[in-house]
């Protein structure tokens, strides 16, 4: 039988309500505490979700100190990761960690460091590798089914308005969102691609942002890259592209070509199964209209729930999760390089 997983959520902002929505549905978990800096918006975000009875805490140190808890769901801004997560883990607890899972690979690197030392664990969310178009595209891609790689690209045409910036203070901030529309948006499509065709060598790129003024990061950007297998590659990101599309995953070469849009669009192989055409019959429509697109309301929770109920399996099973921390280590050095060579106005940048 599966374990019992008393869950504490931190930080109950948007995302966080969504795990605190989820937690009670998912078989195996139960939610025991939340967290917040800001407990009233800790007790709203109870309320919205109509659960009751469960204790809520301003200060992590004493929820670690008093709760009985032994997974923590980090929903904190992106660049207040790190030390929630190794207070946690030094606590004895186990982490998972929304994403980016920081914003500087000095971060994560503590954080897995601490995870390593502790034995407790920690796994990232990268909740777009449990779609079934991604997990498709994958499984064909490990199976050798594309041949040889000639290009791989992603794109993420979403747009977000002002408000959406105005709202919590640190989004569109160097210091806690890490970056704009590639850290903080495409990081989910950047991930898929490194994840299908492997590791980004090199990348050159260009960033600003074309239609948010009060941003310091950017709301758009583009990036040439070289895979270590020799491919190339493209990645757009943009949070200023009215009203915003599904992002997309374009992958093919020798032996085949596939695409995931909100669903499974394209999927043709040299070597053809008659399973193939079934597969895209069945996966070619997403769940949601534009898929996070026009906004985060609409990125739907199944994924995450799926990608939750891997992790804690994982973790019964005596095994670190497919999204442990070194693996939700290499988007964000993916991105970091593509900021390095905005900043050098397009110059080459190896990826760390
Ligand atoms: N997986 C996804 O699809 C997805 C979507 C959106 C956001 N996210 C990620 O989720 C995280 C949170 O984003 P959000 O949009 O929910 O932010 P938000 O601003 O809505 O919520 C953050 C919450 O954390 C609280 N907080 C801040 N510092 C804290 C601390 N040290 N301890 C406890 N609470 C603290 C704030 O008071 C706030 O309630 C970010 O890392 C973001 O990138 C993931």
């Amino acid at each position: 039988m599966a374990r019992q997983w008393k869950a504490a959520v931190v930080g109950t902002g948007v995302v966080g309500g969504w795990h605190v929505g989820m937690i009670p549905r998912i078989p195996n978990c139960s939610l025991v505490a939340v967290c917040d800096t800001s407990p009233e918006k800790a007790h709203a975000c109870l309320e919205k979700n109509q659960v009751t009875g469960v204790p809520v805490y301003e200060d992590l140190a004493e929820m670690l100190g008093k709760a009985d808890v032994d997974v923590i769901h980090l929903c904190t801004p992106s660049g207040a990761h790190c030390d929630p997560a190794v207070a946690c883990l030094e606590a004895g607890k186990n982490v998972i960690c929304e994403k980016p899972m920081e914003i500087q690979l000095d971060r994560i690197d503590k954080m897995v460091a601490t995870s390593k030392r502790t034995g407790s664990r920690l796994a990232g969310i990268f909740q777009n590798r449990w779609s079934d178009a991604n997990r498709a595209i994958k499984a064909a891609a490990d199976e050798g089914r594309f041949g040889k790689f000639a290009w791989a690209g992603c794109f993420t045409p979403w747009y977000r308005p002002d408000k959406y910036y105005e709202e919590g203070g640190w989004r569109g901030t160097w210091k806690l969102d890490g970056g704009g529309a590639i850290m903080n948006q495409s990081v989910h499509a950047i991930d898929l691609l490194q994840w299908i065709v492997g590791p980004v060598k090199s990348v050159s790129a260009y960033a600003s942002s074309r239609i948010h003024p009060k941003i310091e990061v950017e709301d758009t950007a583009s990036a040439a890259l070289e895979f270590e297998n020799g491919a190339y590659g493209t990645i757009m990101g943009t949070t200023a592209m009215f009203p915003g599309m599904p992002a997309r995953i374009e992958v093919g070469g020798e032996n085949g070509t596939a695409v995931s849009e909100n669903g499974l669009k394209f999927f043709k192989f040299r070597d053809e199964r008659a399973s193939d055409a079934e597969l895209q019959e069945r996966l070619a429509q997403g769940r949601t209209k534009s898929a996070g697109g026009a906004g985060s309301a609409d990125i739907g929770m199944d994924l995450h729930a799926r990608n939750i109920m891997h992790i804690l399996s994982a973790w019964e099973e005596g095994r670190d999760a497919e999204t442990a921390g070194a693996e939700a280590r290499k988007a964000v050095a993916i991105i970091l390089a593509i900021y390095e060579s905005a900043r050098k106005n397009g110059a080459a940048v190896r990826v760390a």
